[in-house]
């Protein structure tokens, strides 16, 4: 396993800066389709967009950083117990699997003709992930405690 770390590391960045991408897309499509006249163009637009990129990209991304950051985590500390810094960083990790799945659940609603939220709400929430993901890479790149 421990051969195998550099490599580990490597797919799981490649994986989270996938996953992270879509998460910040997702809430801008949300802002739109909810500007939009419930079944017109550009609502029916951003539903297809919205489904692909879901299938697509964001859970494939997101199984592959959780696969390939644990197994990261195995291969580097398979003889030391995880440090403090480490486990902060998982709570913030399934901080934005809850994030994700949050918007699971909506593009359901929006898909449904409900809007649960304005617009202006979306483009907000399209911070949260960013602001999450600046912790993680302070926390792993600083390791600070
Ligand atoms: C999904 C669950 C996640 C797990 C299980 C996980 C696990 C890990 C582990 C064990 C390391 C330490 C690797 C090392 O030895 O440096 C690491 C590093 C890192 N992770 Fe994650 N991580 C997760 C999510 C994320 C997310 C969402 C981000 C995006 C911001 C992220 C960004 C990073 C970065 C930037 C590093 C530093 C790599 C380096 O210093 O070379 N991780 N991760």
């Amino acid at each position: 396993m421990a051969e195998y770390y550099e490599w580990f590391r490597a797919l799981h960045l490649i994986s989270v800066l996938a996953w992270a991408m879509g998460l910040m897309m997702v809430p801008r499509f949300f802002a739109y389709q909810t500007e939009a006249v419930p079944g017109g163009d550009v609502d029916l637009l951003m539903q297809k967009a919205t489904d692909r990129l879901m299938k697509i990209i964001l859970a494939p991304a997101m199984i592959a950083a959780w696969i390939f950051g644990l197994a990261t985590l195995t291969a580097r500390f398979s003889a030391s117990p995880p440090p403090a810094w480490l486990l902060v960083k998982l709570g913030l990790a399934a901080l934005l699997t809850g994030f994700h799945f949050y918007l699971v659940g909506t593009r359901k609603k929006l898909v449904r003709g409900e809007r649960p939220h304005s617009g202006r709400f979306w483009r907000m929430l399209n911070e949260i992930p960013f602001l999450v993901m600046i912790a993680i890479i302070i926390l792993a790149v600083l390791e600070p405690f």
